[in-house]
This record gives structure tokens, C-alpha cells and sequence, in this order.
């Protein structure tokens, strides 16, 4: 019998708890420790979950030993824990974004690298079936030509969210708004399904919120194949309908809201074709479009899965650490351009 891989989880607030709840409920793994600045925090949900409670990360790496952590802390706050993980030799499964700068997601993978364990970043979307079918079907060139992608995240946060923890809605800590939290998710998505981006023209404001940062953006989008497209998020609509994802090509159209495949049509259509009607009840739930709660923890473990998967494998998770980079500069393309007016050529870095 395989033994059970030990697992902690830094950051106690909404998204570790899911982390925790996640890793519960895997056979293979087992929550060994969590860690909050908050000492409350920790011992709340170590009492609840049977585990280890700490306040410093770094005395949890030494006592406890975990092969793998989950950092569930707020966005702009990852580079230290990354790099006291990677010297105690263990394995990161880092929430979205990977952090906010590319200053810091190169320094984290680099860090990781040279500590030679492995570095995942959490877009657990990938994990659901619709968009893993999505993907398939484009890779196997059902969609024949890719002519237009559209991801929207249109979705509701109160000014009381944002007053919350301390760090929502700030430049230090979040990064960004709308986009760098909520829409980063249907980034990744669709750089993922329509291929890497070649530049943005981007328009992003504040428009309903007291806060730093965008809550409302719209960008169009030129993808290194040819193809066009846009991204919007926005925090500001009620009651929104988070995530809309729009693929069309020369052979095929898709179109999913949240879940549900609103379109899906091939000019060759498959059996399995069928399986994707608009009132088929997707078995997993998503994001909401107005809590910052993950209800579902479904993809998560399949997220967290994958990673062990990786560690014992020896090979790169499905999401890297990479690909966690790539959402990060994608995102601050479009903040640039919106800053300057201007059209910005990605990569960021050249
Ligand atoms: N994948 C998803 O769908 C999803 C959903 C929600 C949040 N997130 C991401 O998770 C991160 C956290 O979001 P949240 O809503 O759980 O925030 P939260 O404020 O509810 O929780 C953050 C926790 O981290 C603790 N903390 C802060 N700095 C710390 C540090 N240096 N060391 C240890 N603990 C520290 C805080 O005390 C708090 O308990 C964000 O980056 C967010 O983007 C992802």
C-alpha cells in the first residue's frame, strides 16, 4: 500500500479551509498541519480538521515534515513562504494568482527549480470535465481554424468584500482587482484553449468600488495563431454570471456560462456531442458569480491529485508553476495597457 502523503496548508481563511476539506477527503494524503499569522485561525481549523496548528511556517516545514503544501494566503504574499518551502525541501501547490508581480513568479520559479521539488499553481477550472472536453476538441482540431475567443467573468462583490481581510482591493496584496482575482481564472482558461497571446489594447477602472484597484476591465486580444478575441471582468454587476467562455472556429462554436454548455456545435459532429446539452445539470459546481466561497471541492481534489500524482512521478503537474506565470503576465499586459493607453506586445519580459 502506497503511503500517505503529508500535507499541510499555510493560510487558514476561505481557500484553505477548501484546501483542507480537499485533502480530507483524498484516500492517499494526509493533513498533517496548518499554519496562520492569525494563531485563532490556525487552531479553528486544525481542531476541525484533526491536525497540527502553527503560527510560523517555517518551525511546521522543520517539526512536521510535509512532502507537500498548499499556500492559501493572500496573492501578494507568496514569494517568502515560496522560498522557505523550497529551502525545507517541500513541494508548493500555490493558490492563483502565483503572486502579482513577474519579479516575484520568476523568483518563485526559480527558487523552486534549483530546490528541485515541484511548483503548481491553482486553476482548479481545468480540472472540470466541460472545459477538459473543450480543450480536447480543440487540440484535435474539431474547431478546424481558431477565429475568435471571448472569456468574460462578470460577477458581484460587495464593498463589504472588499473591506474584508485586510488585503481585497489593494495594490500590495491582491495586485489588482476584477481581474488579477476573480477573472483570472477565464485568463488562464482561455490562453490555455485558444493558445499564448501576442498583445492587448485594454481599457480598466474602478467604477462602483472604494478601492485601489480595477473592478471593472475590458481588453481586446490578439493570439500568436492568428486569432482574435477579448477578456472582461468585472466585479461591479448584479447579480453577474461569473465566467462566460466563447470559442468559435472555421469547422465549430462553443459557448459556456459557468457550467453549462450553452452552445456546442461541430460542422462534423460526434456522438458524444450529445452528452453536452444546455439542460444537462453539471454533476460538479464551479465559482459562484456573487460569493468568494468554493462550495464545490471536487476540483480541487482532482487539482491536489495531480500534484501528488506529479511529486511521485517525478514529472510537471498539469498546471506548473509556468503556466500559473503566464495568467500572472497576461493579466498585468492588460493593467499596462490600460495604464498607458497604449497596445502591449506580450511577451512582457522581451
Ligand atoms: N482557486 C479559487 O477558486 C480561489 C478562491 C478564493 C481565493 N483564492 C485565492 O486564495 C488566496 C486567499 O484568499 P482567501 O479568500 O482564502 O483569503 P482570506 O483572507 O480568507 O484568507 C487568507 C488567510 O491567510 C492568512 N495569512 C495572511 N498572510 C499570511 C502569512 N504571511 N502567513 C500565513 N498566513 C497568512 C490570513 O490570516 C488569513 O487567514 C488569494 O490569493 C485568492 O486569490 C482562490
Amino acid at each position: 500500500m502506497t503511503q500517505k502523503m503529508r500535507m499541510a496548508v499555510i493560510g487558514c481563511g476561505n481557500i484553505g479551509k477548501v484546501h483542507a476539506k480537499a485533502i480530507r477527503r483524498l484516500d492517499d494524503a494526509q493533513l498533517v498541519a496548518v499554519s496562520d499569522l492569525r494563531p485563532e485561525s490556525a487552531a479553528q481549523v486544525a481542531a476541525e480538521f484533526g491536525c497540527n496548528p502553527y503560527s510560523d511556517y517555517r518551525q511546521m516545514f522543520i517539526k512536521e515534515k510535509p512532502e507537500l503544501v498548499s499556500v492559501c494566503t493572500p496573492s501578494g504574499t507568496r514569494l517568502d513562504i515560496c522560498r522557505a518551502a523550497a529551502d525545507a525541501g517541500v513541494n508548493l501547490l500555490v493558490e492563483k494568482p502565483l503572486d502579482i508581480s513577474l519579479e516575484r513568479t520568476k523568483q518563485i520559479l526559480e527558487i523552486s527549480e534549483s530546490a528541485g521539488i515541484k511548483l503548481g499553481c491553482v486553476f482548479q477550472l481545468r480540472f472540470m470535465p466541460l472545459y477538459s472536453s473543450l480543450k480536447r476538441a480543440v487540440t484535435e482540431g474539431r474547431f478546424g481554424q481558431l477565429i475568435i475567443g471571448n472569456a468574460a467573468t462578470i460577477c458581484y462583490r460587495s464593498e463589504d468584500y472588499y473591506k474584508s481581510g485586510g488585503w481585497r482591493g489593494t495594490k500590495a496584496q491582491d495586485g489588482g482587482g476584477a481581474l488579477m482575482n476573480q477573472g483570472i481564472h477565464n485568463v488562464d482558461l482561455l490562453r490555455w484553449i485558444m493558445g499564448d497571446v501576442k498583445s492587448v489594447t485594454a481599457y480598466a477602472d474602478h467604477l462602483t468600488h472604494d478601492i485601489e484597484v480595477e473592478d471593472t476591465v475590458t481588453a481586446a486580444v490578439e493570439f500568436v495563431n492568428g486569432a482574435v478575441g477579448t477578456i472582461q471582468a468585472t466585479t461591479s454587476v448584479y447579480h453577474g454570471i461569473n465566467k462566460k467562455l466563447e470559442i468559435f472556429g472555421s469547422d465549430g462554436s462553443a459557448i459556456i456560462v459557468g457550467e453549462d454548455p450553452v452552445m456546442w456545435k461541430f460542422k462534423q459532429p460526434l456522438e458524444e456531442d450529445s452528452s453536452f446539452s444546455q439542460d444537462q445539470d453539471s454533476e460538479h459546481k464551479g465559482l459562484s458569480p456573487t460569493s468568494p466561497l468554493v462550495e464545490d471541492t471536487w476540483a480541487h481534489e482532482q487539482q491536489i491529485l495531480d500534484m501528488m500524482d506529479a511529486i511521485r512521478e517525478d514529472r510537471q503537474p498539469i498546471v506548473s508553476g509556468i503556466e500559473g506565470e503566464k495568467a500572472v503576465e497576461l493579466v498585468l499586459a492588460i493593467y499596462k495597457s490600460a495604464e498607458t493607453g497604449k497596445k502591449i506586445n506580450l511577451p512582457l519580459s522581451k
